[in-house]
C-alpha cells in the first residue's frame, strides 16, 4: 500500500517510519530544503531515540523516500497524511492552520485517484470539515474522503508508542476511507490495543481531551506537592497511593516544575478558546494553564528563597534544559523562566543537558557558562538545580555530587534522588513536594 506524508517533522517521520515498518510505502514530502537534504543523507533533524534507525531501515527496504513534489508523492497514494506544524496563533490561543491548509490546497491541486487525505497534525475541532470543503470547491469532479487521526506519540518514546499504542483513534464517515485506513494499522489490530472508528470532529476533540487531562493530572499532583510541603506530609506517597486506585492510574503523577513541550501548552490553550467559542467554556482546563503558567514563573523564586534570599554572585549548577528527558526540545521548557530570572538576579550560572544545548542556546541568556557533562557544570557550584529527568543525572551519587561542588545545597525539582542518600552524603537536599 502507497501513501504519503505531507510534512518530515516530528510526528511526520515518525509516523512515516513506522509505518514503513508495518510494510507500507511511504512518500515524505519535505519542503525545507536544508531539512530534506539532510534526511536524504540519512541525518535526523530531531533527537528521538531509535528513529534514525528505523528511517535507514525503511530507506534500504525501499520503502520510505524523501522529496519536496507533493505531485509525485502522492502518485497512486492511497492516503495522503497531512503532518505539518500547527503551532499556537500569535495573540489569540488558537492552532495556527496556515501550513494545513496550505498543504491541503496543494494536495487538491495533484490528486489523481481515490484517495483520503487525513489529518495527523492536531487540529481545531471542524477543520476536517474545512479541508473536505476546500478539496471539493477545488475540485468538484475528485473522489475523496477526509479523515482525522490523531497521534499520541510521547517524545522520546514515539516509536514505542507508534508500533505498541494503547489506541488508534480514526475519524471518518465513509466504509471506503475506514477500509484504507484499516489496512494501513492492520498491524495494530494483530496486537490488544483497540482501532477506534468514531466520527471526524469527536477524533479530533479526542486528541485535546487527551492532552488537556493528562495536563490536568500533572497540574493536579503539581499543587499536591505545593500542598505537601506546607502540611508536612510526602507528595510521592500521595502520587503512589492514590494510584494505585485503578480508577485514578500511576502514570502523571509525577510532580515537577510544570509542564512544557510542543504539546500539552498549545494544546490546552487551544481547548480553552475552542470551548469558549462552543460557548461551553471550559474553567477546568483554563484553572490548568493558569496554575503551570504560575508555576514555571514562580520556580524561580523557590531557587532564590532556598539559597537564603539572593543568588547574587552565587554559582549554580543548572541539570537539564529541555522539557523533560530523551528529546533536545526545548519548546516551553520550565528551565527558559528559570535560567532568566536566576541570570537576571545575578547568579553564575553553569549549564548542561544531554541533548538540548545547541537548541536552549538562542533562547538562553548569554552570559552562562555551557558545560561539556554534569561533572564540569557541577564543579565549585553552591547549588545544583536539577531541571530534567534525564538517566545522566540519576547515575549522579551522592558522593560525586559532594565531592564536585563547593556548596552542598541539591535542588532537585524532578525528585530523582533518594533523600536519606543525599542527606547521608552530608547535602541540603531539597525535593519536590517533601514537607
Ligand atoms: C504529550 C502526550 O503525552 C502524547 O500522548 C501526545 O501525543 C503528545 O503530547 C502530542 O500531543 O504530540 P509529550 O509532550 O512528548 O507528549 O510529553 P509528555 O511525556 O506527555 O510530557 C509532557 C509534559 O508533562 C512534560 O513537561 C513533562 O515533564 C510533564 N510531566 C509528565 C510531568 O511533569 N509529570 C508527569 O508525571 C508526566
Amino acid at each position: 500500500m502507497r501513501i504519503a506524508m505531507i510534512g518530515g517533522g516530528y510526528v511526520g517521520l515518525v509516523s512515516a517510519a513506522c509505518f514503513a515498518a508495518f510494510g507500507a510505502e511511504v512518500a515524505v514530502v519535505e519542503a525545507d530544503p536544508p531539512k530534506l537534504a539532510a534526511l536524504r543523507a540519512g541525518r535526523m533533524p530531531i533527537y528521538e531515540p531509535g528513529l534514525d534507525e528505523l528511517i535507514a531501515k525503511g530507506t534500504a527496504d525501499g520503502l520510505l523516500s524523501f522529496g519536496d513534489d507533493i505531485a509525485a508523492a502522492v502518485q497512486g497514494a492511497e492516503a495522503v497524511f497531512i503532518a505539518v506544524g500547527t503551532p499556537t496563533r500569535r495573540g489569540d490561543g488558537h492552532a495556527d492552520l496556515t501550513y494545513v491548509y496550505a498543504a491541503v490546497q496543494q494536495i487538491a491541486q495533484v490528486l489523481g485517484d481515490y484517495a483520503v487525505i487525513v489529518t495527523k497534525s492536531t487540529v481545531p475541532v471542524g477543520t476536517g470539515r474545512r479541508i473536505a470543503a476546500i478539496v471539493r470547491e477545488l475540485r468538484p469532479e475528485l473522489a475523496f474522503d477526509v479523515a482525522s487521526n490523531p497521534e499520541f506519540l510521547r517524545e522520546g518514546s514515539a516509536i514505542g508508542d507508534f508500533m505498541r499504542p494503547d489506541r488508534v483513534v480514526i475519524g471518518c464517515e465513509s466504509e471506503r476511507a475506514r477500509d484504507v485506513l484499516a489496512r494501513l494499522y492492520a498491524p495494530i489490530e494483530a496486537l490488544p490495543a483497540p482501532v477506534v472508528f468514531t466520527g471526524i470532529e469527536t477524533a479530533e476533540l479526542i486528541k485535546y481531551a487527551a492532552n488537556s487531562f493528562l495536563a490536568m493530572k500533572v497540574t493536579f499532583i503539581n499543587e499536591m506537592a505545593d500542598l505537601c510541603e506546607r502540611l508536612g506530609a510526602d507528595v510521592r506517597e500521595v502520587a503512589h497511593s492514590i494510584g494505585l486506585d485503578a480508577r485514578i492510574g500511576p502514570r502523571f503523577l509525577q510532580p515537577g516544575p510544570g509542564f512544557g513541550g510542543s504539546c500539552f501548552p498549545k494544546d490546552t490553550l487551544a481547548l480553552v478558546r475552542i470551548a469558549q467559542e462552543a460557548a461551553a467554556p471550559s474553567r477546568l482546563i483554563e484553572a490548568v494553564v493558569a496554575v503551570n503558567d504560575a508555576r514555571k514563573a514562580g520556580m524561580a523564586g523557590r531557587i532564590v528563597t532556598a539559597l537564603g534570599g539572593s543568588v547574587r554572585g552565587r554559582k549554580i549548577a543548572i541539570l537539564g534544559l529541555t522539557y523533560k528527558a530523551d528529546t533536545d526540545d526545548m519548546r516551553d521548557s520550565p528551565a527558559i523562566p528559570i535560567v532568566a530570572r536566576l541570570a537576571e538576579d545575578g547568579a553564575k550560572l553553569q549549564v548542561y543537558d544531554p541533548e538540548g544545548m545547541e537548541q536552549a542556546r538562542p533562547l538562553l541568556p548569554d552570559n552562562l557558562a555551557w558545560c561539556q557533562n554534569a561533572r564540569e557544570a557541577c564543579a565549585g557550584v553552591d547549588a545544583v538545580v536539577v531541571v530534567t529527568e534525564w538517566q545522566e543525572f540519576r547515575d549522579l551519587s551522592p558522593a560525586d555530587l559532594r565531592s564536585a561542588m563547593a556548596g552542598t545545597l541539591v535542588i532537585d525539582l524532578r525528585n530523582i534522588y533518594d533523600p536519606q542518600a543525599m542527606r547521608d552524603a552530608g547535602l541540603l537536599y531539597r525535593g519536590i513536594g517533601q514537607g
